[in-house]
């Protein structure tokens, strides 16, 4: 019987996973790095420290920067980031999102947001979906994505078993730690990108209820 609900934010409750990639596309080109939206696929859900390296990796210049200079990289995306966001409202909640949160609270379920950013608090605030959230993982003092830390501390905090959990992903990195942590996975987006997860969806406002019953009984 499921007892929790891990939810990512970035393209799982909100667009945002765009204007992550604007904000990294942007920092890239200013270093001649050019990466695209299948390159992107390898940032989705990782932090903000691992994805920079990624991309100075991909552009063999890694050695070039120092741990400070990468420190002001990840600053020069994290306010463009904040800027793009800045607007973000009700009217930025992926459809059908609402209705699954009640859906849990009806039926007695925690939910809690597992993302890897620290920008999430601000975006649960501005979209007003605070009072459906039990708990905010804070990721920063723990391992990110693909290792399971993030969804382990969610499950951790309410004492359940993380075989009572599911955990619900848009990137290849989230559904590694769901499975790794030994949840029920939900991929959101494209079937053969997320091919590891045990179910996935278009959208998120396609998941189906049927299927949640028979987990929540
Ligand atoms: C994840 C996103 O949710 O959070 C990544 O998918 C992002 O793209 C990561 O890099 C860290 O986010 P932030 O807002 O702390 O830089
Ligand atoms: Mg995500």
């Amino acid at each position: 019987m499921i007892k929790l609900v891990v939810f990512d934010l970035d393209g799982v409750i909100t667009e945002t996973s765009e204007q992550h990639f604007i904000a990294w596309k942007t920092l890239a080109d200013s270093k001649n790095i050019v990466i695209d939206r299948e390159f992107n696929e390898s940032l989705k859900g990782v932090s903000r420290y691992d994805s920079i390296v990624k991309i100075l990796k991909y552009g063999n210049v890694l050695d070039d920067y120092s741990k400070e200079e990468v420190k002001k990289l990840m600053k020069i995306k994290n306010d463009n980031y904040v800027k793009l966001i800045s607007k973000f409202n009700e009217d930025n909640i992926n459809g059908g999102v609402e209705d699954l949160f009640i859906y849990f609270k009806k039926n007695n379920i925690k939910i809690a947001i597992g993302s890897a950013s620290r920008n999430a608090p601000f975006l649960i605030k501005n979209m007003k979906l605070d009072v459906y959230i039990d708990y905010i993982v804070n990721p920063l003092n723990l391992d990110g994505k693909p290792s399971p830390d993030i969804f382990l501390d969610a499950a951790n905090h309410f004492g359940i078993s993380p075989t009572e959990c599911i955990g619900i992903e848009d990137a290849i990195s989230g559904i590694k730690a769901i499975n790794t942590a030994g949840m029920i996975s939900i991929g959101i987006g494209d079937k053969k990108i997320l091919k590891d997860a045990d179910y996935v969806y278009d959208s998120i406002g396609e998941i189906d209820y049927k299927v949640l019953e028979e987990m929540v009984k």
